[in-house]
């Protein structure tokens, strides 16, 4: 989604603004701006990427050291030079950035239109800036106050940045529903939207609330105030994120970057965590709920997108492994279907970002009935974790690829630690289990190393199937989400269509699919409910699908009936998922390269889904 970044001190503003802008491509955008103010303001914006607007903006006075840009994911307005942002009041002296949505721009366009303003572009947010304009005029405030003003008559999310050619040493920044974070270095001030591109200027960082107003003067202290008029005391923090993180580090892709480094972050996500010599797992983030969780009357889970898939992993690992009935809901559906929630319910909430706007609603419902609300998320201060009673990092680093990877088989990780936790305080799982799950789990970073191996073979089983049209994934029990998640990596990726089912299920519809023509995955790995696998597998190669299986080492049943298998390391069937789902993520990465496909921004996608 839209990509904030703003600069005030003594530097050039513009050099900065433009890494920002870089660091904040994998959101996803769709075109591109700047504003710099000097002794006047200059706004520069068009269509496409933040190379487009370096080019453009070429033979430009591009001097001052108050400044803003914006990388801009369409929502109101097609994406075009005239949509994308900086947008400007009436008379071209203020000028603002934003993401989120403001539900009610129509009747305070209405309005304006009245009042004698004319617009430029189709977006609520040129609406904004107006409102703003207007209110400074007929109110004779300053800037500060008259967004301040202007954000009590708004509806809906932002992350707003403004500054006025009128005001030149003064940047304002508000957020609701929408993130934003500070930088404070020295003699100088950063906004962005996420820390990535503040990180290489200062670790000293300020989250803000919603509905606080920052305001950021140059030689003065940072201000925070509501925009009821209260006064905060800006809480900084230090960030614990490194450069290293924000870079490929050799590799073509982040997103090729982000699955070699799962040996580490499944790793990191275990660290402290976990000893299985001495028989302990615990989950610091958790400690204080516990005993509710465990007091449960059921967990709903909330997520989206591959969060929502190992949210069903964790399903499948709580029930069975603590005994506590589980639902797993999609965010957004959730939210609108008036469900039935208690004071004694658990509300899991799984998000990468910690910012996907469904997600967050979900918990906002969760929390006004009383339920407790526990997140597990990567992004650390995101909104998710503030807005939950407790919860878990996932701790597995910035995720820059729109397609999850590592985000995944962290989650999984983190849930399983949780469910091994909670079964062990409620006597569901017999010791000796436990013991033999926490030894494997310590091994399963290994594991994916050894897996990960497979590369080049998987390239190759890539190269043969790279004009497909159509994939199916199938999968039973722990490897049923896996499926899933398989097939959401292939078409985001590589626009192939996809499909995953559990795998018993193909003979009720999708076998009629069948022919020479369709690939069929099948993630066929010893234990669980491997022999109805195989004879899913008969049923494929009966009506000539080709198939590629995922088994573990050594098979010889499956590799005697598939045209190409992966092996895979064995495992429990717990933590299956975590391994399983690696080569489907080589598969889909290596055909999405072979096709052209921008891998790490692929279209119409969002890193953070921070809109309904
Ligand atoms: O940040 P979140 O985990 O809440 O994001 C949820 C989905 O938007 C996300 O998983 C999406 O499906 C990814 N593009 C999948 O690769």
């Amino acid at each position: 989604m839209c990509g904030i970044v703003a600069y005030i001190g003594e530097k050039e503003a513009y050099p900065i603004v433009i890494k920002g802008l870089h660091r904040l491509e994998y959101r996803g955008y769709d075109s591109a701006g700047v504003a710099l103010i000097n002794d006047k303001l200059n706004v520069y914006k068009c269509k496409g990427k933040v190379a487009d607007l370096e080019n453009f903006t070429k033979d430009k006075d591009k001097s001052g050291t108050l400044g803003m840009g914006h990388t801009r994911w369409a929502t109101h307005g097609e994406p075009n030079d005239a949509n994308a942002h900086p947008h400007v009041s009436q008379d071209g002296k203020i000028t603002i950035i934003h993401n989120g949505i403001i539900e009610n721009y129509h009747p305070l366009k209405e309005e304006l239109i009245k009042r004698g303003h004319t617009f430029k572009s189709d977006t609520d947010t040129e609406v904004l800036v107006h409102l703003i304009e207007d209110i400074q005029k007929n109110e004779k405030t300053d800037l500060a106050e008259a967004v301040r003003i202007a954000l009590n008559e708004v509806i809906g999310a932002y992350a707003i940045v403004v500054i006025s050619q009128e005001e030149p040493n003064q940047l304002i920044g508000a957020k609701k529903g929408s993130p934003m974070v500070v930088g404070i270095g020295t003699d100088e001030f950063f906004i962005a939207s996420d820390a990535t591109p503040i990180v290489e200027f200062t670790k000293n960082v300020v989250y803000l609330e919603d509905e606080e107003i920052a305001i950021i003067r140059r030689g003065e202290e940072l201000k925070i105030k509501t925009i009821k008029n209260k006064d905060k005391t800006p809480y900084v923090q230090e960030l614990e994120l490194h450069l290293e993180a924000l870079e490929k580090g050799g590799y073509d892709h982040f997103m090729l970057k982000e699955i070699y480094e799962q040996p580490r972050s499944i790793m990191d996500s275990m660290r402290g965590r976990l000893n299985a010599k001495e028989g302990i797992v615990r989950l610091g983030g958790l400690s204080d709920y516990e005993q509710k969780m465990i007091n449960a009357d059921r967990f709903i889970i909330v997520a989206c997108g591959t969060s929502w898939h190992s949210g069903l992993v964790g399903e499948y690992l709580i029930e069975d492994l603590a005994r506590i009935p589980v639902e797993v809901e999609y965010a957004s559906e959730f939210r609108y279907r008036n469900p039935i929630i208690t004071e004694k319910d658990v509300v899991i909430a799984i998000s990468q970002s910690g910012e996907t706007a469904d997600t967050l609603a979900a918990i906002e419902l969760a929390k006004s009935k009383g339920a407790t609300i526990i997140g597990i998320c990567n992004v650390i201060g995101s909104s998710i974790p503030r807005m939950s009673h407790a919860g878990s990092y996932t701790h597995a680093g910035p995720e820059i690829g729109v397609a999850s990877t590592k985000a995944f088989t962290s989650q999984v990780t983190v849930l399983t630690l949780m469910a091994l936790s909670l079964g062990r305080k409620k006597g569901t799982i017999p010791e000796s289990r436990f013991r033999q799950l926490l030894s494997e789990l310590e091994l399963i970073p290994s594991k994916v190393e050894k897996l990960l191996k497979a590369n080049d073979q998987i390239e190759y089983i890539a190269s043969l199937f790279k004009d497909s049209r159509n994939f199916l994934y199938l999968g039973r029990g722990y490897n049923f989400p896996v499926a899933l998640e398989g097939a959401l990596k292939l078409k985001e990726i590589s626009y192939i269509h996809a499909e995953g089912y559990p795998a018993a299920e193909m003979k009720h519809g999708p076998i009629a699919l069948i022919d020479e023509e369709m690939p069929v995955v099948f993630i066929a790995t010893k234990k669980g409910a491997y022999e109805k696998v195989v004879s899913n597998i008969q049923e494929v190669k009966a009506r000539k699908g080709k198939i590629i299986a995922i088994v573990t080492e050594g098979d010889t049943t499956v590799k005697s009936m598939a045209d190409f298998v992966i092996e895979i390391p064995e495992t429990e069937e717990e933590l299956m998922p975590i391994l399983s789902v690696i080569p489907l993520q080589l598969l889909s990465y290596h055909i999405a390269v072979m096709r052209g496909c921008n891998v790490d921004q692929p279209r119409n996608l969002a890193k953070a889904v921070t809109v309904e």
